[in-house]
């Protein structure tokens, strides 16, 4: 007998098959008995009549709960009204191992409960839906890049350096030496685009953020596409495109997922490039309307970000920050004292900044200032500074947070259901 998945069910019609999997929930109305069978692929009704099936399978579902595993064997047919519109006539039911008092029942739990259950709560239908999308564009992300000629290149998770500023970094030992867990492949894109032009990494990224927020992981994966000869506004354009793409393929691939999730994708559907741009003192302005306290020159908190963004239909990028609120190697507008040629794009509904990025500083002289004044190690960035030394080149690139963009596009209340194992401020379990 064939041994199927429940999501090629449809392939066997009038055929007997042979599914595993798990139980969802049973029911039963007097000579007739309902399993509903999960198998990590889909859901499937398995129909058991009395006289009609196995005498013993029958009686074995006295012992049926919960996430127990079975194998079951009948006929395939068509049937509308049941999840994936088939229906198996079952004839056989052989429980392989038990579970007893499955902690995650149908009831409402709290976050800390499901949290601390997280490796069962992956099972549920939401997190199954969340996880396929995630999956999703993690495919078009690499689609993207990989159709427009760039080249992945792996970056390391072990570095001397800090990328994203000192306060954030996870210290280890390296042997005798100090080690840091990376917080942003871009320094090493940098030198790869220098020897492929076209260059994008893709893996996890690292920050000792002490924060509790809906936005905010310790440990998150970032896509990093880096772009010789590209400035600020070839950046953006390419920010633009990528994050259409990305949305425009959920939508295709992924509605089911998606309406499952109560998703409004209509939304969604309006995610079209180009993106509106505003400049820093653009976007201040807006802010100041609704925050009056906001102090000309900071950065932007959550709050602001959704004043901004709560004004169009598209994500808005806002380019031009302060040059003294960005990293040291944005590349400062040499018709802008004082701005950064830095672009940040904030996703709407108030999900916030889900790309930052830029246009990076290649002169060698300002570079080293900058290392100075935001008091980093130079001989750190010694590798670095060659890139400035030997054919220094105008470049841009940014970087696109997966799991900001997975709540965005699933329209989750918080990062935290976005990957299978979060990692958070206060939560390393399981
Ligand atoms: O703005 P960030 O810090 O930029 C960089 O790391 C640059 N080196 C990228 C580059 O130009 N190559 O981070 C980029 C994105 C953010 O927009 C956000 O989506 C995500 O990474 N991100 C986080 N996501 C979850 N939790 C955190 N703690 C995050 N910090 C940044
Ligand atoms: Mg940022």
């Amino acid at each position: 007998m064939k041994k199927i998945w429940i999501a090629d069910l449809k392939e066997h019609i009038g055929q007997t098959i042979q599914l595993s999997g798990w139980v969802y929930s049973t029911r039963s109305s007097g000579k007739i008995k309902f399993l509903l069978l999960r198998d990590g692929t889909g859901l499937c009704q398995c129909v058991y009549f009395r006289g009609e099936c196995e005498e013993q399978s029958f009686n074995n579902f006295e012992q049926l709960q919960q996430e127990c595993m079975v194998e079951i064997s009948g006929t395939v047919r068509l049937e509308p009204r049941s999840p994936g519109g088939v229906e198996i006539s079952a004839k056989k039911l052989s429980l392989i191992s038990s579970s007893n008092a499955y902690p995650i029942t149908p009831k409402e739990h709290g976050t800390d409960f499901l949290m601390n259950h997280r490796h069962l709560w992956l099972r549920s239908k939401r997190q199954v839906a969340i996880m396929r999308v995630r999956h999703e564009i993690v495919r078009a992300i690499r689609d993207f890049f990989d159709h427009r000629g760039f080249t992945l290149i792996d970056s390391p998770i072990f570095t001397p350096s800090a990328c994203e500023g000192t306060s954030t970094l996870f210290e280890t030992k390296y042997f005798e030496e100090k080690a840091f867990l990376s917080q942003s492949g871009q320094l090493y894109m940098e030198a790869a685009a220098a020897a492929l032009g076209k260059v994008y990494c893709f893996g996890p990224t690292f920050r000792a953020e002490k924060s509790k927020t809906r936005r905010h992981l310790i440990e998150f994966w970032m896509v990093e596409p880096e772009v010789a000869f590209n400035d600020l506004y070839d950046n953006m354009e390419l920010a633009e495109q990528f994050v259409e793409y990305i949305v425009q393929r959920v939508l295709k691939n992924k509605s089911e997922e998606l309406k499952s999730l109560e998703r409004n994708t209509s939304l969604l559907e309006k995610i079209k490039a180009p993106f509106p741009r505003l400049h820093y003192q653009e976007a201040v302005e807006i802010i100041k309307k609704e925050n009056p306290d906001f102090v000309d020159g900071n950065d932007f908190g959550g709050t602001d970000e959704t004043i901004v963004s709560s004004k169009f239909e598209t994500p808005v990028f806002v380019h031009h920050y302060p040059s003294a609120i960005k990293a040291f190697y944005m590349k400062e507008d040499p018709k802008e004292s004082g701005s950064s040629l830095s672009c940040d794009l904030l996703a709407t509904e108030g999900y916030g900044e889900i790309i930052g990025g830029g246009q990076r500083e290649e002169d060698l002289s300002i570079l080293l200032q900058k290392i100075k004044e935001h008091q980093l190690r130079e001989e750190d960035f010694a590798w670095y500074m060659d890139l400035r030394k030997y054919g220094s080149f105008p470049h841009s690139g940014f970087g696109l947070g997966v799991e900001r963009t997975v709540g965005w596009i699933c329209g989750l209340p918080h990062v935290r259901e976005t990957i299978a194992f979060p990692r958070l401020y206060g939560r390393n379990y399981p």
